[in-house]
């Protein structure tokens, strides 16, 4: 297949980018570092600087979008929305109007969004059979922008596209993200709890992930939202613990919830909200996960 991947250089593009080459499949990705490409993504893999570069001559059997500036990283002022929303919501309005001018449609297009789409949950199961969060008007801002984001991607199944949204979770990996940051303090015997630590923790482990992503975009019988998490969910107290004991140490401190919504101010509800998810789809597709069981996703990172 011909696949145009955005968001290709990041930590979850480039785990996607082996197994796809490796499948025979041929990859274009677009990046604002079109030079970078070949070095992260792969030999032989074309890059793209703008979508308006692609030309509707330009036949794409799938696109896989997961562009996105990072979104925990820094504090959410107006400007940085913008940029959350724009590297997202208008980078995929952008993309399904490519899609849109291109003589020959992609059959597929698997499109990013997270598990912030239910925004803080508590302890009610978020299934992907919802098509609306269930907090309706009263989203945060994650979950608007995953809602929109989604809405923009949806929108190419007026062209006969079948779309997939991947609602992801913390996608545990060596290679960078949530894991890694952790790696060290943990590693050094630092690991803590944030604040009650009942706070739910749906997690995937990147080898799923990028199986999942496989399993989607070769059923052509798949279409909407999918929960990319594993099956059992931690609360963040096991978690900690599980983090802990897969590095062989302890895991004394805890962080209080006020000091973290002090320094993190509304991106706090990262640490001290959660949601507790199911991968109920994937699951009736008949997915089945290499690493279900958090201890043993945890050793074989930490191998
Ligand atoms: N990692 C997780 O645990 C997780 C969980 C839930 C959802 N997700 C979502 O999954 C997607 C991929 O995640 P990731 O961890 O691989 O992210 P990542 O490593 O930060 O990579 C994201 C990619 O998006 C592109 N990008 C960044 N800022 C941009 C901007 N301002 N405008 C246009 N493109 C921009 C970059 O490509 P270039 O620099 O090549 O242009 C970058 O390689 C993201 O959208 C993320 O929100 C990730």
């Amino acid at each position: 297949m011909e696949i145009l991947l955005t968001g290709g250089t990041g930590m979850i593009g480039r785990a996607l980018c082996a197994p796809l080459l490796a499948a025979g499949h041929r990859l274009t990705v677009l990046s604002r570092r079109p030079e970078q490409v070949e070095v992260l993504c792969g030999e032989g893999v074309q890059a793209l600087v703008r979508l308006a570069d692609w030309e509707p001559e330009r036949h794409f059997d799938a696109v896989i979008n997961l562009a996105g500036a990072p979104i925990v990283d820094r504090p959410w002022t107006a400007a940085r929305r913008r940029v959350l929303w724009e590297s997202r919501v208008t980078l995929t309005e952008e993309l399904v109007a490519a899609i849109g001018r291109a003589r020959t449609k992609p059959a597929v297009l698997l499109s990013g969004s997270a598990i912030g789409f239910y925004g803080d949950q508590g302890e009610a199961v978020c299934s992907d059979a919802q098509v609306e969060s269930p907090l309706g008007h009263g989203m945060d801002f994650g979950g608007r922008l995953c809602a929109a984001w989604e809405a923009a991607a949806r929108h190419a199944e007026g062209f006969g596209v079948r779309v997939c949204l991947l609602r992801t979770g913390l996608v545990l990996a060596r290679q960078g993200g949530f894991y890694a940051r952790l790696h060290l303090p943990f590693s050094l015997g630092l690991g803590t709890r944030l604040g009650h630590g009942r706070q739910w923790m749906s997690w995937i482990h990147i080898e799923d992930y990028v199986g999942a992503v496989l399993a989607l975009l070769r059923d052509d019988t798949l279409r909407g939202a999918y929960n990319l998490t594993a099956p059992q969910p931690a609360r963040n107290a096991a978690f900690t613990v599980a983090l802990a004991a897969s590095l062989h140490r302890p895991a004394f401190f805890v962080a209080p919830a006020c000091l973290i919504r002090l320094g993190l101010g509304q991106r706090a509800y990262f640490l001290l909200g959660g949601q507790k998810v199911l991968p109920q789809r994937l699951e009736a597709a008949g997915f089945t996960f290499r690493h279900a069981v958090l201890a043993e996703a945890l050793a074989a990172l930490a191998r």
